[in-house]
């Protein structure tokens, strides 16, 4: 057993959670390694009326197997509160995670309530060049980590320390907010207080988790690195500025885990067979009028583009693989996951893109410079025929219609990766294995 890597191989909300559950059955260990709780997943614990349905932003989805330990790594930015309050909701469940089974890097960052009240100031000074972000304070809070004045998960097992260093946060912080965003300051001693709280709780969670998954992945167990956000979203490769803080690929694996290359096995990216964006920023394939709102849907079922996080609703399009090719470039995919296929079912015609024009008309099948500037390029599609059929049923690859299955293989053959594992509905049974 090995390093499983699973990445959204798209600009998030590819499905990722659901992949990973599936995998998880079989896992040793879920770790994620990069973001906050930006990310949003939705797990269903229990069957039949039984079920419940959470959103998890923080907490592996490992969480609802009961012998997988999870474990947030040292390349997050972790809100305490939200993580506390992720806890007790599984807690009402009967999911309790003891220190056994939840493990918090002590080199992980801490994401306090002023840098969500600079996010936001910052996002509203934007104006019309906003981010779009989600307000959740990782931008300040991985600013912090970078320019060596962020507080570190360890403080939480020395209160003395976290206290003074919270005190001075927070002052200099309202400085910014007021004399430079014209905001209200943050009470220093509430916050100070809220954090000696949250410190007293989560103290016996803290662990050096590299040292932890060395030793596991040493003695043969199974983990998997389950990724957040998606790699248009990567900081470097992404499509800078409308990105994230962090790194949500293979490289950001290795560092935000603190393991090493050689363990990795599987390194799966995860695509839904069109294309979604959250936030601002070039789309080329972007659908608008009736096209975009088909492959949106109505918002009456929780698996429609509206996000977890935000509520917003994402902007929908064609599947591109000219960015498809690059993020299998940038992480080494050794295999791809399509999710939602049942979605374009009853279309005429599906389209990929294969192409990107320039303003002087010529074609590039890969983009010159990475994907940050996307706007002088139009899209070229290749249109495949539709299918008619509900696809929901579908268990094995020969119960799809032959549209359908033409329309996977070129995906594959388009980049060059096999294609693993396809979902056509929400319900945990509705994944076809190739
Ligand atoms: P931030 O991560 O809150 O700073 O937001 C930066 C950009 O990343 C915005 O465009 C967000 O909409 C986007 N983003 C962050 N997390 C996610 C996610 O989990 N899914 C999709 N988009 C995300």
């Amino acid at each position: 057993m090995a390093l499983t890597i699973l990445l959204g191989a798209q600009w998030g909300d590819e499905g990722k959670g659901r992949v990973t559950d599936l995998l998880s059955e079989d896992a040793d260990v879920t770790a994620r390694f990069s973001g906050g709780d930006n990310a949003g997943h939705t797990v269903t614990v229990g069957t039949g009326a039984q079920a419940q349905t959470f959103k998890l932003h923080l907490l592996p989805s490992g969480v609802i197997q009961p012998r997988t330990v999870n474990v947030l790594g040292n390349g997050m930015v972790i809100n305490p509160a939200r993580l506390r309050a992720e806890m007790a909701a599984l807690a009402q469940v009967g999911i309790t995670l003891s220190p056994e089974r939840l493990k918090l890097s002590h080199a992980a960052h801490l994401i306090t309530p002023a840098h969500v009240a600079l996010d936001k100031a910052e996002e509203e000074a934007r104006g019309a060049d906003r981010l779009g972000t989600t307000g959740r304070g990782i931008g300040p809070a991985y600013t912090a980590k970078i320019s060596r004045g962020g507080l570190r998960a360890e403080l939480f097992t020395d209160p003395e320390a976290l206290a003074d260093k919270i005190a001075a946060h927070v002052a200099r912080v309202n400085q910014t907010l007021t004399s430079q965003y014209g905001a209200a300051p943050l009470d220093a001693d509430a916050v100070a207080s809220e954090y000696a709280e949250h410190a007293q709780a989560l103290a016996p969670y803290i662990t050096e988790t590299s040292l932890y998954l060395d030793g596991r992945l040493k003695a043969g167990a199974h983990v998997i690195a389950e990724g957040a956000q998606g790699s248009l979203l990567d900081i470097d490769h992404g499509t800078y500025p409308f990105v994230t803080s962090s790194s949500p690929t293979t490289g950001g694996v290795l560092t935000g885990l603190g393991v090493g290359p050689r363990y990795i096995d599987r390194i799966i990216g995860v695509t839904k067979v069109f294309q979604t964006r959250v936030g601002e920023g070039p789309f080329p394939t972007e659908a608008f009028g009736a096209e975009g709102d088909r492959l949106r849907g109505t918002g009456a079922n929780p698996w429609d583009e509206y996000g977890t996080t935000t509520g917003r609703p994402r902007r929908c399009g064609w599947l591109d693989l000219v960015l498809l090719r690059y993020t299998i470039r940038i992480n080494g995919l050794t295999e791809l996951v399509l999710t939602k296929l049942d979605v374009l079912s009853g279309l005429e015609c599906v389209r990929l893109c294969t192409g990107y024009r320039d303003s002087a008309g010529r074609l590039h099948a890969e983009l010159p410079f990475g994907p940050a500037d996307l706007a002088p390029f139009t899209a070229e599609y290749e249109d495949l025929p539709g299918w008619s059929e509900d696809v929901g049923a579908a268990r094995r690859p020969d119960d799809l219609p032959a549209a359908a299955r033409a329309y996977i293989d070129r995906i594959s053959a388009l980049t060059g990766v096999p294609v693993s594992l396809v979902s056509v509905g929400p319900e945990r049974s509705q994944i076809i294995r190739l």
